[in-house]
């Protein structure tokens, strides 16, 4: 038994070696986008929590009031019986909202990514992926077997290239970020639609992201026409959990019938449906909040390239401060905790190596001051 398990040991250890190891450590989210952490508070740099919703008295009441109506669980998948009506009643909400004819909600963005793709492609597929596309993307396209081209990230000429040799048989289908996860960077979506049109591919885009933060009402920044299926999620600028997949009536229709993360799976518990109601209806009326967060990525942005980090291509509220090696990340790391600002450092394999960062995440809820004490702390690192 312990040489059978010997290779988990050696593994570890090889991260461990390489500063790459991780551990969970207990959290304790507070309000002011604070969090308190090993009998500390600090300003949390590190939440995807971007409108402060995550503590939005709204989503708790309207999530408790559906587990009243609707129950504590669905019992089964939305084929069999767990198709309650709160949500098909989201699902037209986020269509709407979006300017989307149809929506079909999910676990998770992970699992969106995880169905979607394998969906939409098969073995006689050919993936464009930019290069930097998060990890449910990439194994997203694993699974579907497809043959996988990666682009440079936010390349579009090399994209192009990729198109014009590539075969023409089999579907083809692009897939990209609107808003990049460890980046901050947003691609030329219009641009890229037009290539996936002109070369006649499926366009797919995850708005992980930019869900809550750009784009009318928060819907994201791709438009109806722009793409055949976007990716949209409520775990991060949604402060909940759960995704969406919008699209035309034919996509839902399609994959509820092809989607095997939707077919097998039990619907989600109506105490969340609740919590995304709500957390729609706050997202709608949350342009104030927006102009903050954008302003503060600039104060941020501004002031970290003054004192001569590098901050990347970011221009929305995910700055990253481009470090390099992974030991110095965690150094950085721990010095900004040491000042009160939880920033943590990104490693390989979730960024390619050599690119460690500290990957900062605004939210609405932080001030200037506290922008400026972040400033503060880099600069006595
Ligand atoms: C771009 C992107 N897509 C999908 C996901 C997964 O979404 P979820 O957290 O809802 O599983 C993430 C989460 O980090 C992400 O950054």
């Amino acid at each position: 038994m312990p040489e059978l398990l010997a290779f988990m040991e050696k593994a570890l250890a090889r991260r461990e070696e390489a500063g790459t190891r991780r551990h969970l450590r207990p959290m304790a989210l507070l309000d002011g986008g604070r969090v308190a952490v090993g009998g500390r508070v600090l300003v949390n740099l590190s939440g995807n929590d971007y409108l402060g919703l995550s503590r939005d008295p709204l989503l708790v009441e309207r999530g408790l009031d559906f587990a009243r109506r609707f129950g504590a669980g669905a019992t089964a998948s939305r084929l069999v019986c767990g198709n309650l009506a709160c949500m098909e009643a989201v699902e037209e909400k986020i269509a709407r909202m979006k300017g989307f004819e149809a929506a079909l909600i999910l676990s998770s963005g992970y699992q969106a990514n995880l169905g979607l793709i394998p969906a939409l492609c098969d073995r006689h597929s050919l993936i464009f992926a930019d290069r930097l596309n998060h990890n449910s993307l990439v194994q997203g396209a694993k699974l579907s077997g497809a043959k996988v081209l990666r682009f440079r990230h936010n390349d579009l000429s090399h994209l192009e290239k990729l198109l014009r040799k590539a075969p023409v048989e089999g579907r083809r289908c692009i897939l990209t970020e609107s808003v990049f996860s460890m980046d901050g960077d947003i691609p030329d979506l219009e641009a890229l639609s037009r290539l996936a049109e002109e070369y006649g591919a499926l366009f797919v885009v995850d708005e992980a992201h930019a869900t809550g933060v750009f784009g009318e009402k928060g819907m994201g920044l791709v438009k109806r026409g722009m793409a055949h299926a976007v990716v949209g999620t409520f775990g991060k600028g949604g402060g909940a959990f759960g995704a969406y997949v919008a699209g035309s009536d034919l996509l839902k229709n399609y994959l509820l019938n092809h989607m095997g993360g939707f077919v097998f799976s039990t619907a989600l518990p109506p105490f969340l449906l609740g919590m995304m109601d709500a957390g729609l209806d706050r997202m709608a009326e949350m342009d104030a909040e927006r102009s903050h967060l954008a302003a503060l990525g600039h104060q941020l942005r501004q002031g970290l390239r003054a004192l001569g980090f590098d901050t990347g291509a970011s221009c929305t509220q995910i700055v990253p401060v481009l470090v390099g090696d992974a030991k110095k990340a965690l150094a950085l790391s721990a010095h900004l905790e040491k000042e009160g600002f939880l920033g943590v450092a990104i490693r390989p394999p979730t960024v390619p190596e050599g690119e460690s960062r500290i990957r900062l995440s605004l939210s609405s809820l932080h001030t200037e001051e506290d922008v400026e004490g972040l400033l503060h702390a880099f600069a006595s690192f």
